[in-house]
């Protein structure tokens, strides 16, 4: 065992000389709400998903030699102060009703499911699957109704949700579907809206995250992999994106139509709309001169992301496929040096899937909630900060308030019951890895 302590916070930023510098330099360019260094992020993250070809299931280990940033994008990107606000971003997109239901799983962090009480409409949530941090997928089968409007696994973890399961359900599920508009009727099933807070890189079957689900949101808070300090992406991947919204369709009269517009195109210009008051002239365009008068076309929100935060995404994005090897290699030592002890953890890559390695969670198999927190203690002891990924939602009393009730989410609590989750960031030494490591299995094996 290590006598001398070292100090190893759970997951504190990545952030170097490079990040200070544009940073610097977008406080000093004149325009420090979103601009230009917002939708030249937005830009890369598209490229990053759609041509990530270098990454797919690989372990990200080549660096791009550019992110092309092209003048007109697909417009499948848009970037917002958080996932919670893209994530409630796709509910307003659907135009989802008080009476619509959303299915979640019970084992997620809070976001995934109080969206649906931001926008009002009815919460469903799904068990795990036993000794899986995956939605039970026969019971996600089995919650679905003629109501149900949305579902939104979560890539735990960072490791890609089994969306075949997800889609092959919602298919046979067609029958059920009562679309409420014309964006729901064209996408002709239950809308797969991906919880992909911890997944921004990873891939599954040779397809990134963002380019899996119907919708997709990213976070890039303080913690996460890839951060803006707050922030976020939404993403959304339609067969149809490019084709024309027709002129006569049904869908949200107060917003007016734009002749000739794609529904890619239709689903951006909303997503600035709700992110920024519904007002229809954002700050740059009202510098123009003489171009001050704008129309608010609904009483929307506030969420967008301002160049300054952008500044940091654009240098997190070059450092990116670097910060994932790194976070891999990580990963490979905590499970070399766990081999044999009595845990389980989750499966981060395999031949076919690549994880953006984001929380190593292992569970303490045996042990009780009780002797967890006394390892979690001891840890801390020796300096080591851990954490635990997931108290299920319907543990919390915001969701007991709701009627949500855990003895009905047992696969979920057995999670719960004997998890922690090691520090697991770029800023780790391969001696802190090491100090890691033995001081857990010193604790393990004496406790
Ligand atoms: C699974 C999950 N979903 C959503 C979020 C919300 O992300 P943000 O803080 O960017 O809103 C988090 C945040 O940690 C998360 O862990």
């Amino acid at each position: 065992m290590n006598k001398k302590i070292r100090n190893i916070p759970f997951s504190p930023p990545d952030m170097t000389e490079a990040e200070a510098k544009e940073v610097r330099e977008a406080i000093l360019s004149g325009w420090i709400t979103t601009g230009p260094r917002t939708k030249k992020l937005e830009s890369q993250i598209e490229e990053f998903i759609n041509s990530g070809s270098r990454f797919k299931d690989q372990g990200s280990s080549d660096k791009p030699e550019t992110y092309n940033v092209k003048p007109e994008t697909n417009h499948t990107v848009v970037c917002l102060n958080s996932a919670t606000a893209a994530l409630e971003m796709v509910l307003h997109l659907l135009d989802i009703q008080p009476d619509d239901e959303v299915i979640v799983p019970a084992y997620t962090y809070t976001a995934t499911a109080s969206v649906t009480q931001h926008v009002g409409c009815k919460l469903v949530m799904v068990d795990s699957l036993k000794d899986n941090v995956e939605m039970d997928y026969d019971k996600l089968a089995a919650a679905i109704t003629e109501k149900t409007k949305v579902i939104a696994p979560v890539d735990l973890g960072g490791i890609v949700a089994d969306y075949d399961r997800v889609f092959e359900i919602v298919e046979a599920k067609k029958g059920l579907f009562k679309p409420n508009n014309a964006l729901q009727a064209k996408i002709g099933r239950i809308v797969v809206s991906a919880d992909c807070a911890h997944s921004f890189g990873a891939s599954r079957k040779g397809k990134m995250a963002g380019e899996i689900a119907d919708f997709s949101s990213f976070s890039f808070h303080a913690v996460k992999n890839f951060t803006t300090a707050e922030g976020g992406a939404l993403t959304w991947n339609l067969p149809f994106g490019k084709e024309e919204v027709p002129t006569d369709a049904d869908y949200m009269p107060t917003v007016p139509k734009k002749e000739g517009e794609t529904w890619n195109e239709m689903l951006y210009r909303l997503s600035q709309l709700f992110s920024l008051h519904g007002q229809n002239k954002d700050a740059l365009a009202k510098t123009k001169l003489g171009a001050w008068e704008y129309d608010i076309i609904g009483p929307w929100y506030k969420c967008n992301m301002t160049d300054i935060m952008a500044a940091l995404g654009l240098v997190q994005m070059q450092r990116y496929p670097e910060l994932l090897k790194r976070r891999q290699e990580i990963v490979e030592k905590f499970n070399e040096g766990l081999k044999g002890l009595p845990v389980a953890v989750l499966n981060h890559k395999d031949a076919n899937h690549c994880g953006s390695h984001h929380l190593y969670l292992i569970r303490l198999l045996g042990k009780t909630r009780e002797e967890t927190n006394r390892v979690i203690e001891m840890m801390a002891e020796r300096g080591i900060a851990t954490n635990v990924h997931y108290k299920p939602l319907p543990m919390m009393t915001a969701y007991k308030a709701l009627g949500f009730d855990i003895k009905n989410y047992p696969n979920a609590y057995h999670l719960f019951e004997n998890e922690i989750t090691f520090p697991l960031h770029t800023k780790l030494t391969d001696e802190d890895v090491d100090y890691i490591i033995s001081n857990f299995v010193d604790i393990i094996k004496n406790s």
